[in-house]
Parts: C-alpha cells; sequence; structure tokens
C-alpha cells in the first residue's frame, strides 16, 4: 500500500489507517475472534497504521490488540500505533461525574499509561487529544507533552477535532510539530472543507486523518441531516460514478477523499476482511475532478455557484 509521512515528520504511514474503535464489538469471544481476523486482514494487505482511543470499547480495543501483540511481537515492526485520550465518561471516578474532556496533566499522563499497559508496548508512535477540552490550558498541555516525549512513552503529538485556531493555539506554545488533525470527514460532514481545516493542514503540513470516512453512505452520520431525497440523489451519482471506475460505491468515497491536495489519510474502520481488503482498491483509482464536483454537487442538490 502507497505509505506517506505523516505531517513534518518521517514517520511513514499507509494511506488507508486501519480504525479499531469497532474491534472488541460486544466483548464475546466471537465477536474478539472477529477483531483479530479482521487486524490480521489489515496487516496482511499492507495497513501499517493502527488508531486506537483509550475509550474504544471501553479499554477492550487496545487490550485485544496488546494480545496480537504479544502473540506476535514482530507484528510491532514497521507499525505506526496511536491512541488518543481526552473524553471522560461519566461515573468514571464517582458516581456523579458527568461525561466530560479532560486535558489535565494527571488524566493524560494516567491515560498514556493505561493505553501503554493495555496494548503492552513501551511508546506510542502518535498520540493524539481526542476532543477540545473547554477548559484547556495550552501550557499545562504543553508541559505534559515535553513530559511524555522525554519519558519516551510518545514519540510524537497531534489533534483530533480541533479547529485550526485551536490548532494555531497550541502549536503556537509548543515546540514539537502536531502532526495530524484526524477530524470527520465524509459525504454528509464537509465543514473541513469549509472551516479552514483543510487549508490550515495544507498550509503547515499537518496531516488531515478522516474518521468515519463513510458515514452518510453505508451507514447514517453522525447528526445524519439528510433527506431520503438526499440519500437518492447521492445514491444514483455513486452508483453511475461506480460504473465508470469498475468500483463499489463506497470505494468512490474513499478516492472522494484521497483525491484532496491537502493529502487526507481516511480510517476504514470495517471490521469484515472482504471490505478492508477492498479499501485498497480505492487509491488506484484515477479519480477526475469533474466526478468530484458531480459528487459534491449530488451532495448539496445544487450546483456550486
Ligand atoms: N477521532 C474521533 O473522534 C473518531 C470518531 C469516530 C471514529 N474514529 C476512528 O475512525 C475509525 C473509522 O470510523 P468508522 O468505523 O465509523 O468508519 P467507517 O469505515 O466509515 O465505517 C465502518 C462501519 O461501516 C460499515 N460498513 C463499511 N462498509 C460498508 C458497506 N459497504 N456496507 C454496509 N456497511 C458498511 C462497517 O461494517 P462492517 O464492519 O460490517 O464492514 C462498520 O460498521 C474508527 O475505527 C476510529 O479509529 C475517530
Amino acid at each position: 500500500m502507497n505509505n506517506d509521512c505523516l505531517g513534518k515528520s518521517d514517520l511513514k504511514s499507509s494511506r488507508l489507517i486501519y480504525g479499531c474503535m469497532r474491534i472488541a464489538g460486544d466483548q464475546s469471544s466471537s465477536d474478539i475472534d472477529k477483531g483479530k481476523q479482521a487486524v490480521y486482514s489489515a496487516i496482511d494487505v499492507g495497513y501499517t497504521h493502527f488508531d486506537h482511543a483509550d475509550i474504544y470499547g471501553g479499554g477492550g480495543s487496545e487490550q485485544l490488540f496488546g494480545q496480537l501483540l504479544q502473540q506476535s511481537p514482530h507484528l510491532r515492526d514497521n507499525m505506526v500505533i496511536t491512541s488518543k485520550a481526552s473524553i471522560r465518561p461519566k461515573n468514571d471516578e464517582n458516581a456523579h461525574a458527568p461525561t466530560r474532556y479532560d486535558f489535565s496533566k494527571e488524566y493524560l499522563l494516567s491515560s498514556v499509561e493505561g493505553s501503554l499497559g493495555r496494548l503492552k508496548i513501551e511508546q506510542l508512535d502518535l498520540f493524539l487529544l481526542h476532543r477540545p477540552d473547554y477548559l484547556f490550558d495550552i501550557h499545562e498541555v504543553a508541559e505534559t507533552f515535553t513530559q511524555l516525549k522525554v519519558s519516551g512513552k510518545v514519540a510524537h503529538f497531534g489533534v483530533s477535532n480541533f479547529k485550526p485556531s485551536q490548532v494555531a493555539m497550541l502549536q503556537s506554545v509548543l515546540d514539537l510539530p502536531l502532526l495530524v488533525n484526524q477530524v470527520e470527514i465524509n459525504i454528509h460532514n464537509i465543514d473541513a472543507l469549509n472551516d479552514g481545516t483543510l487549508d490550515q493542514c495544507q498550509q503547515h503540513k499537518i496531516s488531515p486523518i478522516a474518521w468515519c470516512p463513510l458515514g452518510g453512505v453505508a451507514y447514517p452520520a453522525w447528526g445524519n441531516t439528510f433527506s431520503a431525497a438526499d440519500e437518492q440523489r447521492i445514491a444514483i451519482e455513486l452508483s453511475e460514478q461506480a460504473q465508470r471506475y469498475n468500483c463499489q460505491p463506497w470505494q468512490v468515497i474513499l478516492a472522494w477523499l484521497l483525491k484532496h491536495p491537502a493529502g487526507i489519510f481516511p480510517i476504514v474502520g470495517s471490521t469484515n476482511p472482504e471490505r478492508i481488503i477492498a479499501a485498497k482498491h480505492s487509491l488506484n483509482l484515477d479519480y477526475s475532478r469533474e466526478d468530484w464536483y458531480r459528487l459534491l454537487e449530488a451532495r448539496n442538490g445544487q450546483t456550486v455557484p
């Protein structure tokens, strides 16, 4: 699979990242086996970058991945492991704690320890702040990142779901470059195209990573606002394009993301080996500017002005 450097670093990642959010399923032994097969399929077909978060499967996704690495330690070679922290579920400390975001030093350090323990590794290649904490103290985060870097527990840093102003604010007090901004980008949610996120990525060589790339096509996107008519119009356009490119409609969506010059890395979250493997085909489509705009037009229900 194509490999590209993340941000300004020389850390190489497969252009398609494998997302581990769903790999532990309902934690039953059959879902765990399915999740392991999914990860093995991803490794076999050339994904080298695996996306985690402390909260995926309540820690179960990292745990499953750690078991797999323990069984086959050589898999860690040439692999990029990302994890994220900041979302704290309600009642995690006491019965009255609400769901909240937490960028405090104490919490982030303990979360990284937890991820390393579950993944059974010594260092995260990339650590991301999962969602911006409203009570975000940039100086405290900078200190935390420095401590994690000096201790060797994290090699590189990035953010997720940050607005361009928040990226700029944090970067202004950091000596280390933020390598990525992981945001939702799919046919339903195109905020990153309009709110300056992809502009900032391109200008400052920050790699945009797209979560839920198939939202709005394979399943309803978060906060779905598509009407039945919208869905039908998009499905017709996708089906015509899929015929033209001799591929499946959902592979067209990945090509649509890959076309953007900011260099989007889509995260594939399927646990179906056939789909994990087939996603790779999107990298070979010679997707045209005209089709890119046709799909945007189908999404918007109108031509661009
Ligand atoms: N930073 C953040 O805030 C954030 C938020 C959410 C997710 N993420 C990351 O992004 C990754 C990807 O997200 P995602 O899992 O939502 O990605 P996705 O690849 O957009 O969606 C995967 C889901 O779509 C289904 N699917 C895929 N192709 C399909 C098809 N052709 N027909 C029907 N269903 C299909 C999959 O089912 P099957 O398994 O049956 O194929 C799976 O349930 C996650 O694993 C996680 O690492 C990050």
